[in-house]
C-alpha cells in the first residue's frame, strides 16, 4: 500500500510538473485498476515515474534556465544606449524595446475600472476616438472588497486579463490596493478595504486571475498613498510594526502567494525618500526579504532623481510630459552611467527583469489571444456588482420590493441616471455599455409597474483650481418636482451619493457630507411619501446620521460597473438576497476617525505622522471604545443566519501549526441567501499593544431558506504573530487568544478561546 502511495504521489507531482494532472491522475486510476497491483508491475510504474519526473522538473528547469540563458545572450548583444531605451516611457504607456534583437517594448495600460480607451498617436491624454477600444466597465475597487469573496476578485482579475491581452496589452495597472487609512481618501473607491487581511486575499486573487491570460499586474501603490493631497510631495512617517501589520501585507501577499510579475512606485515619501527611490522599500524588503524578480515601475511622473532612483531599486520610470529622452532614466542615466554614478552591472540587471517580464508576457509561449466585451464578462460583472451591494436598513420589510402590490414607483437623483465608467484620471473606461440604475429598474419592472424619473440634485463639477466653491447647494425646484412625483407614487426610490467626479485620484474630499443638498432632497421627499427607500451610491464613507436616524429602508451600491444597474435593480426587487458587507467603517463623525482624532491628516509642513500605529479603522473603533455609525464587515439580508457551535479541533496551539475553526450557520429566514462568516482573533493580555480584535479569516457560503451549513475555516498560528521592532522579527506570543465569529466586526455571535504554547 506504501508503495502505491508513493507511485500515486509521484505521479501526482509529475503531472502538475507538467500541467497535466487531470489527464494523469486518470491514467493512475487504469493502471490501478488493470494491473492488478502486482509488486514488479508496481516496482516497474515507479521507475517510470521517477524517470518522468526527473525529466520534468529538468524539462521546467530547462525552460527557467533557457530562459535566463536567453537573457544572457540578449543582454550581452545589447548596446547600452540600447539598454537605456527599455528602462524608460517613449510614450504615456509605452516603454522602448530593441527591434533588431527582436526584444518588443511593454505596452501598459490602467486599471483598475477597465481598460481604458487608446490616446491620440499625436501625444497628451487626449483620445484617439476610436471605434475599437471600447471595453467592459468593471465594478470599483471597493465594490469588490465589498462581496468578501476572492473567486469574485479571481473572475475580475481572468476577465480584465483577457481584455487587457485583446487589446494588447503587457501589463496592466491594477489592482490598487492601499489601506482607507482616512474615509476622505479620493482614491477610496479604487482601494479595497481597511483591513491587510481582506485586501491581501483579493489581491492576490486578482492577480492571478489577471496573470493567468499572460498579462502582467502592476499591483499598486507601493506604498503609504493613503491620502490624495499633496500626495506628490508628502512624507508619510510610520512605525516599523504599522508599516509590517497594516500597509505591507497584501503587497507581500500578492508578491510571494500572487507573483505579481510587475508594482508601481507610490508618489510620496516614507520616512524621507520618494517610494521611487526608496532603498529600504525596494532593495530591502520587496527585491531583498519577499525575493521580487519582477519589475518595479514609477507611479507617471513620480520619479525624481536618475543616480538615487537606478540604485535604489526602481526599473523603469514612467510619465506623461514629453520630451522622453529628457527623463531620468534617458539620457542623464545614460550619462550616469558613463560617469560611473551608476554602474552597467545595475543597468543589467533592470534589463534582465524587464526581459524576464516580457518572456512572461509578450514572448510567451501559447499566449491566449484575449477576449473584449463579451457576454461572459458582463456576467462577471452582474456577479460581482449583485455580490458586493450593501443592505444598510431594512426596519419595515420594504425590501424586496412587493412588486405586485405597487402601481407607481417616482425614481429620484441625478444618480438613478447617471453613468460612472468615466472620470478620476487613471481609473476612467470608455464603457461599451453602461445600465444605469433607472434603466436597471426598468428592466425588471418593464410592463408592470410605472417609473417616474425626476433628478431631485444637480452634480455640480469639482473645480479642483477653486475648492472653496459651495457644491453643496440644494435646487429647490428640483426638489419640488420630485415632491410632487413622490407624492402621487407608491413608492419613492432615491438615488443619491459620490460620482466619479466628486471622488477622484489627485484630491481628498473636503468632508464626510452628502454633496450637491442631497440631504434637504431626502428630507423633503421622506416628508412626502412613507415608502421611501434611500439608495447611496459611492465608493467611500459618507455620514449617513441623519438617514440612518430618519429613513426606514437604506441601501449602499458602488461605481458597480456595466451591469451596475442591472444588480441593484435585482437587490431591490428580490431576485438577488443582497449579500454584501462593508469593506470599511463608516464613524459617526469624521474626528472620531484616527487620523482625524488624532491630527494627523493631512499632515503637517508635508509629513504625515500616522500616530494611530496599527489602530487603522475598525482596530481603532474597537479599542477605543467608539461606536461607529456601521462597522466593517456590516451588510444585511433579506434573511437571517444563526450562529452556533463555533469550535476548535484543539484547545492549544504551537507556532507553525494551522488552527482549524468550525461553527454552523443557519439561514432561519425564508429566502436562500449567502453570508459572509467573518473571524476575528484577539490576544488578551499582550506585552504589547494590541487591537481588540483582527480578522484572521472569512469565509462566504450560501445557506439555503430554513438549512444549516458547517464552516470550516484554517487560520496558520504564525498569523497571530505581532511585528517585534526591537528584534526586527514576528513573534506569536504564548497565552490566550479569544476567537470570534460573527456577521459584522461588531456583530459577535459566538466565541472560543484556544491557548498558545512555546511561542516567543
Ligand atoms: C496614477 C496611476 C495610474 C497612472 C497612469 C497615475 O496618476 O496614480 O494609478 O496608473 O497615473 O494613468
Amino acid at each position: 500500500m506504501v508503495e502505491e502511495r508513493v507511485i500515486s504521489e509521484l505521479f501526482k507531482f509529475t503531472c502538475l510538473c507538467n500541467n497535466l494532472y487531470l489527464i494523469n491522475n486518470k491514467f493512475v486510476t487504469f493502471l490501478f485498476t488493470q494491473l492488478d497491483m502486482k509488486k514488479n508491475v508496481l516496482r516497474f510504474i515507479g521507475t517510470v515515474a521517477c524517470i518522468f519526473t526527473f525529466l520534468s522538473i529538468a524539462f521546467a528547469q530547462n525552460n527557467d534556465e533557457a530562459i535566463e540563458a536567453k537573457i544572457d545572450q540578449l543582454v550581452k548583444k545589447m548596446t547600452l544606449e540600447e539598454k537605456i531605451a527599455m528602462l524608460h516611457a517613449n510614450s504615456i504607456f509605452n516603454t522602448g524595446g530593441v527591434a533588431r534583437l527582436g526584444i518588443p517594448g511593454l505596452s501598459m495600460d490602467d486599471g483598475p475600472l477597465g481598460i481604458r480607451e487608446e490616446l491620440s498617436p499625436g501625444g497628451g491624454w487626449s483620445p484617439a476616438n476610436l471605434t475599437t477600444d471600447s471595453a467592459t466597465f468593471f465594478p470599483n475597487g471597493s465594490a469588490i472588497a465589498a462581496t468578501w469573496n476572492p473567486e469574485m476578485a479571481k473572475r475580475y482579475g481572468v476577465a480584465i486579463g483577457e481584455e487587457a491581452r485583446a487589446r494588447n496589452k503587457d501589463i496592466l495597472l491594477a489592482p490598487a490596493f492601499n489601506i482607507a487609512r482616512t474615509p476622505l481618501c479620493g482614491r477610496t473607491y479604487e482601494y479595497y478595504s481597511e483591513d491587510p487581511f481582506l485586501n491581501a486575499q483579493l489581491a492576490v486573487a486578482a492577480v492571478k486571475g489577471i496573470q493567468s491570460q499572460h498579462v502582467a499586474a502592476c499591483v499598486k501603490h507601493f506604498v503609504l498613498n493613503n491620502q490624495e493631497t499633496e500626495r506628490g510631495r508628502v512624507n508619510v512617517e510610520v512605525s516599523e510594526r504599522a508599516l509590517r501589520e497594516i500597509y505591507l501585507p497584501a503587497f507581500k501577499a500578492s508578491i510571494k502567494e500572487g507573483n505579481a510579475w510587475t508594482i508601481m512606485s507610490a508618489y510620496n515619501k516614507v520616512r524621507g525618500n520618494y517610494c521611487s527611490e526608496n532603498p529600504y522599500l525596494l532593495n530591502t524588503i520587496l527585491k531583498g526579504e519577499w525575493g521580487f524578480t519582477g519589475i518595479v515601475i514609477s507611479d507617471w511622473g513620480g520619479t525624481h532623481s536618475t543616480v538615487e532612483a537606478a540604485n535604489n531599486g526602481l526599473d523603469v520610470e514612467m510619465g506623461s510630459r514629453p520630451p522622453y529622452e529628457n527623463y531620468y532614466f534617458a539620457k542623464p542615466l545614460l550619462d550616469s552611467v558613463r560617469a560611473g554614478k551608476v554602474t552597467e552591472k545595475t543597468i543589467d540587471e533592470k534589463v534582465r527583469r524587464i526581459i524576464w517580464v516580457i518572456y512572461k508576457t509578450a514572448l510567451s509561449s501559447n499566449r491566449p489571444k484575449g477576449l473584449l466585451n463579451t457576454s461572459a464578462h458582463s456576467k462577471t460583472v452582474y456577479d460581482i456588482a449583485s455580490e458586493s451591494i450593501v443592505l444598510l436598513k431594512n426596519e419595515k420589510h420594504l425590501l424586496p420590493l412587493h412588486t405586485a402590490g405597487i402601481k407607481s414607483i417616482a425614481v429620484i437623483g441625478d444618480n438613478a441616471t447617471r453613468t460612472n465608467h468615466l472620470g478620476g484620471f487613471g481609473a476612467g473606461v470608455k464603457a461599451r455599455y453602461e445600465i444605469t440604475p433607472l434603466q436597471g429598474l426598468q428592466n425588471a419592472l418593464r410592463n408592470k409597474v410605472q417609473i417616474t424619473f425626476a433628478q431631485g440634485y444637480r452634480a455640480r463639477k469639482v473645480n479642483p483650481g477653486n475648492r472653496n466653491v459651495d457644491l453643496n447647494l440644494p435646487d429647490s425646484s428640483l426638489i419640488q418636482e420630485a415632491v410632487n412625483t413622490a407624492k402621487n407614487s407608491d413608492v419613492a426610490i432615491l438615488f443619491i451619493g459620490g460620482n466619479r467626479d466628486y471622488e477622484s485620484e489627485g484630491r481628498d474630499r473636503k468632508d464626510l457630507s452628502l454633496p450637491f443638498g442631497e440631504q434637504s432632497l431626502v428630507d423633503a421627499v421622506t416628508a412626502v411619501n412613507a415608502n421611501t427607500i434611500v439608495v447611496i451610491i459611492g465608493g467611500a464613507p459618507y455620514d449617513l446620521n441623519k438617514i440612518k436616524k430618519n429613513n426606514h429602508t437604506i441601501v449602499w451600491s458602488w461605481y458597480n460597473g456595466s451591469e451596475g444597474g442591472n444588480a441593484l435593480a435585482n437587490v431591490l426587487t428580490g431576485k438577488v438576497n443582497p449579500s454584501g458587507k462593508l469593506p470599511f467603517t463608516f464613524p459617526v463623525a469624521l474626528d472620531e476617525s484616527p487620523a482625524h482624532y488624532l491630527n494627523t491628516f493631512p499632515g503637517d509642513s508635508l509629513t504625515a505622522t500616522y500616530k494611530e500605529g496599527i489602530l487603522v479603522g475598525y482596530r481603532w473603533y474597537d479599542t477605543k471604545n467608539i461606536a461607529p455609525l456601521y462597522p466593517f464587515g456590516y451588510g444585511l439580508s433579506y434573511t437571517t443566519f444563526k450562529y452556533s457551535s463555533l469550535h476548535t479541533t484543539r484547545k492549544s496551539y504551537k507556532p507553525g501549526e494551522t488552527i482549524t475553526v468550525t461553527l454552523n450557520v443557519r439561514n432561519a429566514g425564508k429566502m436562500d441567501g449567502k453570508e459572509t462568516v467573518q473571524l476575528y482573533i484577539g490576544k488578551r493580555g499582550s506585552v504589547v499593544e494590541r487591537a481588540d480584535k483582527e480578522l484572521k479569516a472569512f469565509k462566504k457560503v450560501m445557506v439555503q431558506a430554513g438549512k444549516e451549513v458547517s464552516v470550516s475555516l484554517s487560520i496558520p498560528v504564525n498569523s497571530l504573530a505581532y511585528y517585534d521592532e526591537k528584534r526586527s522579527q514576528w513573534v506569536v506570543e504564548p497565552g490566550d487568544y479569544q476567537l470570534m465569529a460573527g456577521t459584522s466586526s461588531k456583530d459577535i455571535e459566538v466565541t472560543a478561546s484556544i491557548n498558545m504554547i512555546g511561542g516567543k
